[in-house]
């Protein structure tokens, strides 16, 4: 049973960690609900956003492309049969294999799903939430910042920002991410503290690598691709699996599909 008490956990097939603090745009996505369409959640983790949509009385399709997660929540009866045909649980991979009509969606929610992607398909993506949203339909996204403070010695966002600078158009954050916290972390190895953390990461984190992005030029890309940005900033996840968190660990991007 997903458990609300704990800030995160680690995936069942050893992916990455799902959440048990709900996003910060929780409330802006529910209330996109407006009954005709259902919400979408892509990378629904252990289901902790679509359980405050459903208890809101929102209909939703929860997505995931870790099957024993869909599993584990459809066999759950506090999940799965609790809510009845107001949820469907769905195997799914952003963005290639998203098994859903044009205009599907009133209001999608990608929380914290984006920085497992590659560019390019970080581009392709983008595209592919205009393609499912409704127009006039919400993005709520969040995903990890390229200003990580824990990182902040490893010169991760001067090399993203050098890089922004030569090509914009080129995002190009996608990084080892094991590797930047043994840089950071150098002089601190023999913490049981920081070994825990990296130990965690070394398992958790497919291929050890994650997208890092700045808010500015991510916003840009959904700007560029039909989307009139409402928020675009950096913020705080104290959620995050990390031993010390900082005020622009976060990119947050809310924002409406334009009405051609
Ligand atoms: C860090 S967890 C976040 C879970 C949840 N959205 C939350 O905020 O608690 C990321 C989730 O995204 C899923 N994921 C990773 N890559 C994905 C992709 N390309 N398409 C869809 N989901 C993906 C993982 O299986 C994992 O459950």
């Amino acid at each position: 049973m997903q458990n609300n008490n704990v800030m995160f956990e680690p995936n069942p097939n050893g992916q990455g960690f799902a959440f048990g603090t709900p996003c910060v745009f929780i409330d802006d996505w529910i209330q996109c609900w407006r009954g005709e369409r259902p919400l979408l959640d892509i990378g629904c983790g252990n289901g902790c956003n679509s359980r405050v949509a459903l208890e809101a009385g929102a209909e939703v399709v929860a997505t995931e492309i870790d099957e024993s997660r869909l599993t584990l929540l459809q066999d759950d009866p506090e999940w799965g049969g609790r809510y009845g045909n107001r949820l469907s649980l769905v195997h799914a991979l952003l963005p290639d294999a998203m098994p859903f009509d044009d205009n599907s969606f009133d209001g999608i929610l990608c929380a914290e799903v984006f920085h497992f992607l590659r560019y390019p398909d970080v581009i392709a993506a983008v595209w592919e939430l205009h393609r499912l949203l409704a127009p006039g339909g919400l993005l709520a996204l969040t995903c990890i910042s390229a200003k990580l403070h824990i990182l902040r010695n490893t010169e991760l966002e001067q090399r993203v920002e050098r890089q922004k600078y030569r090509n914009p158009e080129r995002l190009a954050g996608y990084m080892d991410y094991v590797q930047l916290l043994l840089e950071a972390m150098a002089l601190r190895l023999d913490e049981p503290e920081v070994k825990q953390m990296i130990d965690g990461h070394i398992q958790k984190i497919p291929g050890r690598c994650f997208h890092f992005f700045l808010a500015d030029q991510l916003g840009v890309v959904f700007e560029r691709m039909g989307f009139e940005l409402l928020t675009c900033e950096f913020g705080p996840a104290p959620h995050y699996p990390l031993i010390e968190h900082g005020p622009q660990d976060q990119v947050r991007i809310l924002a409406r599909k334009r009405v051609e």
